[in-house]
Protein backbone atom coordinates (compact mmCIF):
# COMPACT_ATOMS: atom_id res chain seq x y z
CA UNK A 1 0.00 0.00 0.00
CA UNK A 2 1.28 3.55 -0.90
CA UNK A 3 1.82 5.14 2.53
CA UNK A 4 1.41 8.47 1.39
CA UNK A 5 -2.15 7.76 -0.52
CA UNK A 6 -3.17 4.91 0.27
CA UNK A 7 -3.82 3.40 -3.06
CA UNK A 8 -3.54 -0.44 -2.99
CA UNK A 9 -1.31 -0.63 -6.05
CA UNK A 10 0.23 2.24 -8.54
CA UNK A 11 -0.31 0.96 -12.46
CA UNK A 12 1.91 1.83 -15.60
CA UNK A 13 1.26 5.29 -17.00
CA UNK A 14 0.87 5.41 -20.88
CA UNK A 15 1.28 1.81 -21.07
CA UNK A 16 -2.34 0.99 -20.15
CA UNK A 17 -1.14 -2.16 -18.28
CA UNK A 18 -3.19 -2.43 -14.81
CA UNK A 19 -1.81 -5.98 -13.93
CA UNK A 20 0.00 -6.51 -10.78
CA UNK A 21 3.17 -7.01 -11.38
CA UNK A 22 3.86 -3.62 -13.10
CA UNK A 23 4.87 -1.57 -10.32
CA UNK A 24 5.66 1.85 -11.53
CA UNK A 25 4.14 4.78 -9.90
CA UNK A 26 3.36 7.32 -12.31
CA UNK A 27 -0.80 6.89 -12.46
CA UNK A 28 -2.88 6.97 -9.23
CA UNK A 29 -5.48 4.03 -8.56
CA UNK A 30 -8.49 4.68 -10.39
CA UNK A 31 -10.52 7.58 -8.66
CA UNK A 32 -7.76 9.24 -6.70
CA UNK A 33 -5.94 12.17 -7.22
CA UNK A 34 -2.12 12.66 -7.32
CA UNK A 35 -3.64 16.12 -5.13
CA UNK A 36 -3.41 14.22 -2.33
CA UNK A 37 0.53 14.27 -2.52
CA UNK A 38 0.29 17.76 -2.38
CA UNK A 39 0.93 19.45 0.89
CA UNK A 40 -1.80 22.43 1.59
CA UNK A 41 -1.22 25.68 0.75
CA UNK A 42 -0.88 28.45 2.23
CA UNK A 43 -2.83 31.81 1.84
CA UNK A 44 -0.24 33.92 0.33
CA UNK A 45 -2.12 37.00 0.76
CA UNK A 46 -1.34 37.07 4.79
CA UNK A 47 2.24 37.59 4.37
CA UNK A 48 1.18 40.99 2.05
CA UNK A 49 -0.90 43.98 2.08
CA UNK A 50 -0.11 45.16 -1.15
CA UNK A 51 -3.02 47.84 -0.75
CA UNK A 52 -1.27 49.41 2.05
CA UNK A 53 2.12 48.65 0.92
CA UNK A 54 3.27 46.38 3.93
CA UNK A 55 5.04 43.00 3.14
CA UNK A 56 5.88 40.40 6.01
CA UNK A 57 9.04 38.94 5.53
CA UNK A 58 8.50 35.47 6.29
CA UNK A 59 8.10 35.24 2.37
CA UNK A 60 11.83 35.00 2.35
CA UNK A 61 12.28 32.25 5.09
CA UNK A 62 9.42 30.00 5.51
CA UNK A 63 10.17 26.92 4.44
CA UNK A 64 6.56 25.71 3.35
CA UNK A 65 5.82 29.01 1.22
CA UNK A 66 9.35 28.02 -0.50
CA UNK A 67 8.09 24.70 -1.33
CA UNK A 68 4.58 26.25 -2.89
CA UNK A 69 6.55 28.66 -4.57
CA UNK A 70 8.35 25.46 -6.39
CA UNK A 71 4.90 24.09 -7.45
CA UNK A 72 2.75 27.19 -8.00
CA UNK A 73 4.86 30.29 -9.09
CA UNK A 74 8.35 28.62 -11.08
CA UNK A 75 6.95 24.84 -12.44
CA UNK A 76 3.70 27.15 -14.22
CA UNK A 77 5.75 30.15 -15.46
CA UNK A 78 8.00 30.73 -18.07
CA UNK A 79 11.55 30.95 -17.20
CA UNK A 80 14.50 32.07 -18.91
CA UNK A 81 17.00 28.99 -20.12
CA UNK A 82 19.63 30.12 -22.18
CA UNK A 83 20.49 32.75 -25.03
CA UNK A 84 20.39 31.15 -28.68
CA UNK A 85 23.88 31.90 -29.39
CA UNK A 86 24.92 29.45 -27.00
CA UNK A 87 23.65 26.68 -28.75
CA UNK A 88 24.61 27.31 -32.57
CA UNK A 89 24.65 23.52 -33.97
CA UNK A 90 22.68 21.01 -33.25
CA UNK A 91 23.84 18.56 -30.04
CA UNK A 92 25.33 22.01 -29.06
CA UNK A 93 23.65 21.53 -25.25
CA UNK A 94 23.29 23.68 -21.95
CA UNK A 95 22.37 22.99 -18.48
CA UNK A 96 20.52 24.78 -16.47
CA UNK A 97 17.86 24.87 -13.87
CA UNK A 98 14.05 25.78 -13.73
CA UNK A 99 13.33 26.69 -10.29
CA UNK A 100 15.29 23.63 -8.49
CA UNK A 101 15.17 21.02 -11.33
CA UNK A 102 17.49 20.76 -13.20
CA UNK A 103 17.12 20.58 -17.15
CA UNK A 104 19.31 20.45 -20.27
CA UNK A 105 18.83 22.74 -22.87
CA UNK A 106 20.03 21.14 -26.31
CA UNK A 107 19.54 21.85 -30.30
CA UNK A 108 18.71 18.75 -32.13
CA UNK A 109 19.26 17.52 -35.56
CA UNK A 110 16.27 19.50 -36.77
CA UNK A 111 18.32 22.37 -35.06
CA UNK A 112 14.74 23.08 -32.88
CA UNK A 113 15.77 23.69 -29.61
CA UNK A 114 14.03 21.50 -26.52
CA UNK A 115 14.75 21.46 -22.99
CA UNK A 116 14.38 18.03 -20.80
CA UNK A 117 14.71 17.19 -17.28
CA UNK A 118 18.01 16.90 -16.27
CA UNK A 119 17.86 13.17 -14.88
CA UNK A 120 17.61 9.91 -16.22
CA UNK A 121 14.34 7.66 -16.07
CA UNK A 122 16.10 4.34 -14.06
CA UNK A 123 17.31 6.08 -11.02
CA UNK A 124 17.11 9.16 -10.94
CA UNK A 125 20.54 10.06 -11.60
CA UNK A 126 22.14 13.62 -12.98
CA UNK A 127 21.82 12.27 -16.37
CA UNK A 128 24.13 15.24 -18.07
CA UNK A 129 26.75 16.88 -15.92
CA UNK A 130 28.37 18.92 -17.91
CA UNK A 131 27.77 22.67 -17.89
CA UNK A 132 27.77 22.84 -21.87
CA UNK A 133 29.37 21.58 -24.59
CA UNK A 134 28.31 18.93 -27.75
CA UNK A 135 27.30 15.14 -28.15
CA UNK A 136 25.73 12.84 -29.83
CA UNK A 137 23.69 11.66 -27.54
CA UNK A 138 23.08 11.48 -23.59
CA UNK A 139 24.52 8.72 -21.57
CA UNK A 140 23.76 8.33 -17.67
CA UNK A 141 26.96 7.33 -15.74
CA UNK A 142 25.20 5.29 -13.32
CA UNK A 143 24.19 1.93 -15.44
CA UNK A 144 24.55 3.57 -18.83
CA UNK A 145 21.02 3.93 -20.07
CA UNK A 146 21.27 6.21 -23.13
CA UNK A 147 19.18 9.06 -24.80
CA UNK A 148 19.09 10.53 -28.32
CA UNK A 149 19.08 14.70 -28.78
CA UNK A 150 14.86 14.46 -28.92
CA UNK A 151 15.13 12.73 -25.13
CA UNK A 152 14.15 9.06 -26.36
CA UNK A 153 15.48 6.30 -24.73
CA UNK A 154 17.49 4.74 -26.73
CA UNK A 155 19.96 2.51 -25.00
CA UNK A 156 19.36 0.29 -22.31
CA UNK A 157 22.81 -2.33 -21.51
CA UNK A 158 21.33 -5.62 -20.50
CA UNK A 159 18.04 -5.13 -22.38
CA UNK A 160 17.56 -8.61 -22.47
CA UNK A 161 16.68 -9.04 -18.99
CA UNK A 162 13.46 -6.20 -18.67
CA UNK A 163 10.39 -7.93 -19.11
CA UNK A 164 8.54 -7.93 -22.49
CA UNK A 165 6.12 -5.48 -21.70
CA UNK A 166 8.88 -3.21 -20.86
CA UNK A 167 8.72 -0.46 -23.64
CA UNK A 168 11.61 2.04 -24.39
CA UNK A 169 9.22 4.50 -25.41
CA UNK A 170 7.69 4.61 -21.82
CA UNK A 171 11.23 5.82 -20.69
CA UNK A 172 12.32 8.65 -22.59
CA UNK A 173 13.23 12.12 -20.91
CA UNK A 174 10.46 14.34 -19.27
CA UNK A 175 10.37 17.23 -21.85
CA UNK A 176 9.87 21.10 -21.00
CA UNK A 177 6.26 21.34 -22.54
CA UNK A 178 6.74 24.54 -24.12
CA UNK A 179 10.14 26.08 -25.38
CA UNK A 180 10.13 30.11 -26.99
CA UNK A 181 12.59 32.66 -28.16
CA UNK A 182 12.40 36.08 -27.79
CA UNK A 183 15.20 38.14 -29.63
CA UNK A 184 17.76 35.27 -28.79
CA UNK A 185 16.63 34.73 -25.50
CA UNK A 186 15.22 31.00 -24.59
CA UNK A 187 12.76 30.41 -22.36
CA UNK A 188 10.67 27.23 -21.34
CA UNK A 189 7.74 26.04 -18.87
CA UNK A 190 6.24 22.90 -17.46
CA UNK A 191 2.99 24.29 -18.16
CA UNK A 192 1.39 22.92 -21.39
CA UNK A 193 -1.49 25.79 -20.85
CA UNK A 194 0.52 28.85 -20.47
CA UNK A 195 0.05 31.74 -22.93
CA UNK A 196 2.54 32.12 -25.61
CA UNK A 197 6.06 33.71 -24.21
CA UNK A 198 5.39 37.32 -25.84
CA UNK A 199 2.00 37.63 -24.62
CA UNK A 200 3.40 36.46 -21.48
CA UNK A 201 5.61 39.19 -21.38
CA UNK A 202 3.12 42.00 -22.46
CA UNK A 203 4.54 45.50 -22.50
CA UNK A 204 7.93 44.26 -20.93
CA UNK A 205 8.79 42.70 -24.48
CA UNK A 206 8.83 46.85 -25.51
CA UNK A 207 11.14 47.66 -22.84
CA UNK A 208 13.52 44.47 -23.37
CA UNK A 209 13.81 44.98 -26.78
CA UNK A 210 15.71 48.42 -26.08
CA UNK A 211 18.33 46.12 -25.10
CA UNK A 212 18.23 42.85 -27.26
CA UNK A 213 17.32 45.27 -30.82
CA UNK A 214 19.89 47.56 -30.91
CA UNK A 215 20.97 46.02 -34.09
CA UNK A 216 19.20 44.41 -36.83
CA UNK A 217 21.58 41.20 -36.34
CA UNK A 218 20.95 40.95 -32.66
CA UNK A 219 22.54 39.92 -29.42
CA UNK A 220 25.07 37.18 -28.33
CA UNK A 221 26.97 35.92 -25.02
CA UNK A 222 30.48 36.77 -24.51
CA UNK A 223 32.32 34.16 -23.42
CA UNK A 224 30.95 32.07 -20.48
CA UNK A 225 28.57 31.73 -17.67
CA UNK A 226 29.53 33.58 -14.34
CA UNK A 227 27.61 31.62 -11.56
CA UNK A 228 28.34 32.55 -7.59
CA UNK A 229 26.23 32.14 -4.03
CA UNK A 230 24.74 34.28 -1.86
CA UNK A 231 23.26 33.61 1.52
CA UNK A 232 19.45 35.25 0.87
CA UNK A 233 16.33 34.65 -0.44
CA UNK A 234 15.80 34.84 -4.79
CA UNK A 235 12.65 37.35 -4.56
CA UNK A 236 15.07 39.89 -2.64
CA UNK A 237 17.44 40.08 -5.98
CA UNK A 238 14.14 39.95 -8.20
CA UNK A 239 12.48 42.51 -6.94
CA UNK A 240 15.19 45.15 -6.63
CA UNK A 241 15.57 44.58 -9.83
CA UNK A 242 12.04 45.18 -11.09
CA UNK A 243 11.87 48.33 -8.81
CA UNK A 244 14.80 50.20 -6.84
CA UNK A 245 16.60 52.68 -8.15
CA UNK A 246 16.36 54.31 -4.59
CA UNK A 247 18.83 52.25 -2.82
CA UNK A 248 21.52 53.33 -6.02
CA UNK A 249 22.37 56.63 -4.20
CA UNK A 250 23.12 55.14 -0.97
CA UNK A 251 24.28 51.39 -1.34
CA UNK A 252 26.76 52.26 -3.77
CA UNK A 253 27.94 55.65 -2.36
CA UNK A 254 31.74 54.40 -2.33
CA UNK A 255 31.29 52.86 -6.23
CA UNK A 256 30.01 56.08 -7.63
CA UNK A 257 32.47 57.76 -5.99
CA UNK A 258 34.99 56.05 -7.52
CA UNK A 259 34.14 56.20 -10.57
CA UNK A 260 33.51 59.61 -10.62
CA UNK A 261 36.12 62.12 -12.21
CA UNK A 262 36.37 64.07 -9.47
CA UNK A 263 36.07 61.44 -7.22
CA UNK A 264 33.69 62.88 -4.80
CA UNK A 265 31.23 61.58 -6.10
CA UNK A 266 27.83 62.75 -8.77
CA UNK A 267 25.80 62.15 -5.76
CA UNK A 268 23.80 65.23 -6.08
CA UNK A 269 22.77 64.34 -9.65
CA UNK A 270 21.83 60.70 -9.00
CA UNK A 271 19.97 61.43 -6.05
CA UNK A 272 17.72 64.38 -8.13
CA UNK A 273 17.91 61.82 -11.39
CA UNK A 274 14.31 62.05 -13.20
CA UNK A 275 12.73 59.05 -14.67
CA UNK A 276 10.68 56.53 -14.77
CA UNK A 277 9.20 52.88 -13.27
CA UNK A 278 7.17 50.69 -15.33
CA UNK A 279 5.06 48.28 -13.75
CA UNK A 280 3.37 45.17 -14.89
CA UNK A 281 -0.06 42.94 -13.68
CA UNK A 282 2.43 39.95 -14.64
CA UNK A 283 4.87 40.46 -12.37
CA UNK A 284 7.30 42.04 -14.49
CA UNK A 285 9.37 45.84 -13.87
CA UNK A 286 11.78 48.14 -15.37
CA UNK A 287 13.28 51.42 -13.61
CA UNK A 288 15.72 54.01 -15.81
CA UNK A 289 16.71 57.62 -15.44
CA UNK A 290 15.32 59.56 -18.81
CA UNK A 291 17.90 61.90 -20.15
CA UNK A 292 18.10 63.27 -23.60
CA UNK A 293 21.90 62.52 -23.55
CA UNK A 294 21.66 58.73 -22.37
CA UNK A 295 24.78 57.22 -22.79
CA UNK A 296 26.69 53.85 -22.74
CA UNK A 297 29.23 54.31 -19.47
CA UNK A 298 32.19 52.61 -21.06
CA UNK A 299 33.83 54.44 -23.14
CA UNK A 300 33.97 51.88 -26.07
CA UNK A 301 30.94 50.70 -26.44
CA UNK A 302 29.69 54.74 -26.22
CA UNK A 303 32.13 55.26 -29.00
CA UNK A 304 31.01 52.35 -31.32
CA UNK A 305 27.21 53.42 -31.39
CA UNK A 306 26.04 56.15 -33.69
CA UNK A 307 22.94 57.50 -31.86
CA UNK A 308 20.79 59.15 -33.95
CA UNK A 309 20.75 55.77 -36.25
CA UNK A 310 19.46 53.81 -32.85
CA UNK A 311 16.64 56.56 -32.57
CA UNK A 312 15.72 55.70 -35.66
CA UNK A 313 15.61 52.00 -34.92
CA UNK A 314 14.23 52.23 -31.54
CA UNK A 315 12.80 55.75 -30.95
CA UNK A 316 13.99 58.42 -28.81
CA UNK A 317 12.05 57.33 -25.81
CA UNK A 318 13.77 53.85 -25.61
CA UNK A 319 17.14 55.39 -26.10
CA UNK A 320 16.82 58.18 -23.40
CA UNK A 321 15.31 55.73 -21.15
CA UNK A 322 15.62 51.67 -21.18
CA UNK A 323 18.34 51.14 -23.72
CA UNK A 324 21.38 52.43 -21.53
CA UNK A 325 20.79 52.81 -17.48
CA UNK A 326 18.09 51.15 -16.14
CA UNK A 327 17.45 47.88 -14.34
CA UNK A 328 14.60 45.20 -14.86
CA UNK A 329 13.18 41.93 -13.77
CA UNK A 330 11.26 39.60 -16.20
CA UNK A 331 8.95 37.58 -13.45
CA UNK A 332 9.92 35.88 -11.55
CA UNK A 333 13.72 35.87 -11.76
CA UNK A 334 15.19 36.71 -14.79
CA UNK A 335 16.85 40.65 -14.77
CA UNK A 336 19.25 42.45 -17.09
CA UNK A 337 21.02 46.17 -16.85
CA UNK A 338 21.34 46.76 -20.49
CA UNK A 339 24.51 49.34 -19.52
CA UNK A 340 26.31 46.95 -17.89
CA UNK A 341 25.23 44.39 -21.02
CA UNK A 342 24.59 41.68 -17.68
CA UNK A 343 21.57 39.10 -18.10
CA UNK A 344 21.09 36.93 -15.15
CA UNK A 345 19.13 34.54 -13.44
CA UNK A 346 18.66 34.51 -9.83
CA UNK A 347 18.20 30.52 -9.32
CA UNK A 348 16.07 29.38 -6.01
CA UNK A 349 18.12 26.67 -3.63
CA UNK A 350 15.95 27.43 -0.64
CA UNK A 351 14.38 29.79 1.14
CA UNK A 352 17.50 31.25 2.32
CA UNK A 353 19.98 30.85 -0.75
CA UNK A 354 19.93 31.88 -4.52
CA UNK A 355 22.82 31.28 -7.07
CA UNK A 356 23.46 33.62 -9.23
CA UNK A 357 23.96 32.90 -13.18
CA UNK A 358 25.30 35.69 -15.45
CA UNK A 359 25.92 36.24 -19.03
CA UNK A 360 27.67 39.18 -20.63
CA UNK A 361 25.25 40.18 -23.58
CA UNK A 362 26.68 42.03 -26.76
CA UNK A 363 25.09 42.84 -30.50
CA UNK A 364 26.47 40.52 -32.50
CA UNK A 365 28.02 43.41 -34.75
CA UNK A 366 30.21 44.68 -32.30
CA UNK A 367 33.88 44.62 -33.09
CA UNK A 368 35.91 41.76 -30.74
CA UNK A 369 37.57 44.75 -29.16
CA UNK A 370 34.04 46.25 -28.06
CA UNK A 371 32.29 43.09 -26.59
CA UNK A 372 35.43 42.51 -24.87
CA UNK A 373 35.57 46.20 -23.14
CA UNK A 374 31.57 45.55 -22.58
CA UNK A 375 32.60 42.30 -20.53
CA UNK A 376 35.52 44.00 -18.72
CA UNK A 377 33.21 47.03 -17.52
CA UNK A 378 30.38 44.49 -16.45
CA UNK A 379 33.28 42.36 -14.16
CA UNK A 380 34.43 45.62 -12.75
CA UNK A 381 30.95 46.99 -12.05
CA UNK A 382 28.45 43.92 -11.54
CA UNK A 383 30.90 40.37 -12.15
CA UNK A 384 30.68 38.71 -8.30
CA UNK A 385 33.52 41.21 -7.18
CA UNK A 386 32.19 43.80 -9.36
CA UNK A 387 32.08 47.14 -7.13
CA UNK A 388 27.97 47.09 -7.79
CA UNK A 389 27.61 43.74 -7.14
CA UNK A 390 29.42 43.28 -3.51
CA UNK A 391 26.75 46.40 -2.31
CA UNK A 392 23.47 44.82 -3.19
CA UNK A 393 24.91 40.94 -2.07
CA UNK A 394 26.06 42.90 1.14
CA UNK A 395 22.26 43.99 1.39
CA UNK A 396 20.48 41.25 0.86
CA UNK A 397 22.61 38.61 2.52
CA UNK A 398 22.43 40.97 5.93
CA UNK A 399 18.28 41.20 5.40
CA UNK A 400 18.20 37.53 5.49
CA UNK A 401 20.51 37.17 8.12
CA UNK A 402 17.90 39.02 10.08
CA UNK A 403 14.54 37.24 9.30
CA UNK A 404 16.33 34.18 11.15
CA UNK A 405 15.06 36.60 14.10
CA UNK A 406 11.85 35.50 16.11
CA UNK A 407 10.70 39.30 16.24
CA UNK A 408 11.87 40.24 13.44
CA UNK A 409 9.55 38.37 11.30
CA UNK A 410 6.77 40.24 13.47
CA UNK A 411 7.95 43.13 12.67
CA UNK A 412 6.12 44.27 9.16
CA UNK A 413 8.11 46.02 6.48
CA UNK A 414 7.40 49.24 3.91
CA UNK A 415 6.66 48.98 0.30
CA UNK A 416 4.84 52.82 0.49
CA UNK A 417 7.19 54.73 -1.90
CA UNK A 418 4.67 55.66 -4.49
CA UNK A 419 1.49 54.84 -3.33
CA UNK A 420 -1.37 56.31 -4.46
CA UNK A 421 -0.13 58.78 -6.33
CA UNK A 422 -1.49 58.46 -9.50
CA UNK A 423 1.24 59.13 -12.02
CA UNK A 424 0.47 55.69 -13.94
CA UNK A 425 0.68 56.78 -17.52
CA UNK A 426 3.09 57.98 -20.07
CA UNK A 427 2.48 58.55 -23.76
CA UNK A 428 5.72 57.63 -24.16
CA UNK A 429 5.78 54.60 -22.62
CA UNK A 430 3.52 51.42 -22.94
CA UNK A 431 2.16 50.23 -19.62
CA UNK A 432 1.71 51.48 -16.49
CA UNK A 433 4.62 54.30 -15.62
CA UNK A 434 5.72 56.52 -13.14
CA UNK A 435 8.10 58.07 -11.32
CA UNK A 436 11.67 56.83 -10.99
CA UNK A 437 11.84 56.49 -7.26
CA UNK A 438 8.77 54.20 -6.27
CA UNK A 439 8.02 50.69 -4.99
CA UNK A 440 5.25 50.38 -7.63
CA UNK A 441 6.91 47.46 -9.42
CA UNK A 442 7.87 45.66 -6.20
CA UNK A 443 4.67 46.10 -5.23
CA UNK A 444 3.51 44.09 -8.56
CA UNK A 445 5.50 42.11 -8.31
CA UNK A 446 4.33 40.63 -5.01
CA UNK A 447 0.77 40.62 -6.53
CA UNK A 448 1.48 38.75 -9.20
CA UNK A 449 3.77 36.30 -6.93
CA UNK A 450 0.96 36.33 -4.69
CA UNK A 451 -1.94 35.61 -6.94
CA UNK A 452 0.15 32.55 -8.32
CA UNK A 453 0.66 31.30 -4.53
CA UNK A 454 -2.65 31.40 -4.14
CA UNK A 455 -3.92 29.61 -7.37
CA UNK A 456 -3.07 26.06 -8.17
CA UNK A 457 -1.07 25.29 -11.03
CA UNK A 458 -1.71 23.45 -14.01
CA UNK A 459 -0.32 20.05 -12.68
CA UNK A 460 -3.04 20.34 -9.82
CA UNK A 461 -5.99 20.16 -11.98
CA UNK A 462 -4.61 16.54 -13.66
CA UNK A 463 -4.60 13.22 -12.08
CA UNK A 464 -1.10 12.69 -12.86
CA UNK A 465 1.84 14.23 -11.41
CA UNK A 466 3.04 14.57 -14.80
CA UNK A 467 -0.29 16.46 -15.97
CA UNK A 468 0.42 17.08 -19.43
CA UNK A 469 1.90 13.93 -20.51
CA UNK A 470 -0.88 11.37 -19.66
S1 LIG B 1 20.35 5.83 -13.12
FE1 LIG B 1 20.71 6.19 -15.20
S2 LIG B 1 21.13 4.25 -16.02
FE2 LIG B 1 20.71 3.84 -13.94
FE1 LIG C 1 22.34 47.92 -6.81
Amino acid sequence: MCVTCGAQTHRAARTGNTSEETVTITEPPAGRSWRAHSPPSADAGAYLDIERGVIDRRIWKDEGLYQQELRRVFAPSWLFLAHESQLPKPGDFFTTYMGEDPVVVVRGKDRTVRAFLNTCRHRGMRLCRADAGTTRNFTCSYHGWGYDLSGNLVNVPNAEAYPDHFDTADWGLREVARVQNHRGLVFGTWNPEAPDLIEALGDMAWYMDAFLDRDPEGTEVVDGVTKWVLEGNWKLAAEQFASDWYHVNMAHASALMVMSPTGKGPKTEIANTPGRQFTSPLGHGAGFPVHPRSRFDDAAVHEHYDYDQLRERLGSARVEGPMTTGHATVFPNFSYLPVNGTIRVWHPKGPDRMEVWTWVLVDKNMPEEVKQAQRRYNLRTFGPSGIFEQDDGENWSEIQAVSRGFVSNRTPLNYQMGLGIHDDHDPDYPGRVGELYSDNAARGFYARWRDLMNTPAWHENHTTPEGDRD
